[in-house]
């Protein structure tokens, strides 16, 4: 068990996925996934976590389960080579969750910087639920439970890993080796780490209401992308443009290749070629606008038709995700098994316990 490569990682259902996610972490775990490297890959939705901060909204929560489950099987995640599963259905991640809390102190939690701006950004001021301040104790349960050596995700999960890699080294050394350190796995590409929205902020967020989504139709995204956010003092043709901060040319350090310069755009060699001539002068935004539409087309099409075939099946998604849950359990509770025993408290699965008790007693 201890050298195998194992995968897990997952999303927040509060809405449907984006290309931001995509680059950041969704084409990673299906390369991986495909990659025959790995021993297992775990891939959930992560319910019960959303609900931290939406415990009053129900509704939406369980309204975007399905749709990030169409994301996930419209990016190619194969439930034959993945375990695809929703969190709230494996009651062995709260009862690890519980364990764990002892593990951990409140001034550490309050450090965590991904909490910390999570909770300005909610205006929880002092009215932070438990549950919500406590979600990094559970995102190590839904690590640790599946013995996940690899996290694909995004840079604001890299305190949640450290989280779950000092819980680990704790319990293993209070309990003896039980749990296996994961670590996290970052994009290659530095502008994947965090795409930022179309309007140029710092990140996409459904409220800022400045994502393209998987599931946006070809004329939304060709729309989004032709009210992009470039370099506002570019006005005229001729204007020299600048490049920093300037979202169309990091969508562009994002998303092309070289090939796309071949077929959509070959009066340029490259990238490197582009971006000069549009630092000099003499480059429209319009014409780099319709070089990026091209390619997110491309790489968006067949996401988006997969979708939609998936979409004509509904029952047979959920079946899926119930058979996922079904494996993600038995997974879950063996290593509940291996936690309880390393904690002493299997009480009725251990013999020797109670002859020890028995014979103790025989004793006094
Ligand atoms: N926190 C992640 C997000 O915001 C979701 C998540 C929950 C997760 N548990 C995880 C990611 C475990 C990776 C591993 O989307």
């Amino acid at each position: 068990m201890a050298d195998k490569k194992i995968i897990l990682t997952g999303d927040r259902p509060t809405g449907k996925l984006h290309i931001g996610h995509y680059v950041g972490s969704l084409k990673r775990r299906v390369e991986l996934q495909n990659s025959g490297l790995y021993d297992k890959t775990f891939v959930f939705i992560a319910d019960a976590q959303a609900l931290t901060d939406n415990i009053d909204n129900p509704e939406k929560v369980r309204q975007n389960v399905i749709e990030v489950a169409l994301d996930y099987l419209a990016c190619g995640l194969d439930p034959a080579k993945s375990t695809i599963f929703i969190q709230s259905q494996i009651p062995e991640l709260c009862e690890l969750s519980f364990y764990y809390m002892d593990l951990v102190t409140v001034s550490r939690l309050q450090r965590n910087p991904t909490v910390k701006t999570e909770i300005q950004m909610r205006n929880f001021e002092t009215s932070i639920p438990v549950g919500f301040f406590t979600y990094p104790i559970s995102q190590a349960a839904d690590i640790t439970a599946f013995k996940a050596t690899t996290v694909p995700a995004g840079e604001d999960q890299e305190p949640m890993i450290e989280q779950a890699r000092e819980i680990v080294r704790r319990f293993n050394h209070i309990y003896g080796e039980t749990l296996v350190e994961p670590e996290i796995l970052l994009p290659t590409n530095a502008v994947c780490l965090r795409l930022p929205g179309t309007d140029g902020k710092a990140k996409m967020s459904k409220s800022l209401g400045n994502c393209i989504y998987l599931s946006d139709p070809a004329d939304v995204v060709e729309k989004k992308i032709k009210s992009m956010y470039t370099d506002p003092t570019h006005i005229k043709v001729s204007d020299p443009g600048k490049l920093e901060g300037n979202t169309v040319f990091t969508y562009l350090d994002a998303f092309s290749r070289p090939e796309h310069f071949e077929r959509y755009l070959p009066d340029y060699p490259n990238l490197d070629e582009l971006k000069a001539h549009y630092t000099r002068g003499g480059l429209g935004d319009m014409k780099v606008k319709k070089f990026l539409a091209a390619i997110m087309q491309e790489e968006l099409t067949p996401i988006r038709e997969r979708r939609k075939e998936f979409e004509k099946d509904i029952p047979a998604v959920y079946e899926m995700l119930r058979k996922g849950c079904e494996a993600a359990r038995e997974t879950a509770s063996a290593t509940l098994d291996e936690v309880r025993k390393a904690m002493k408290i299997n009480y009725f699965d251990d013999a020797e316990l109670i002859a020890e008790q028995a014979k103790r007693f025989a004793q006094e």
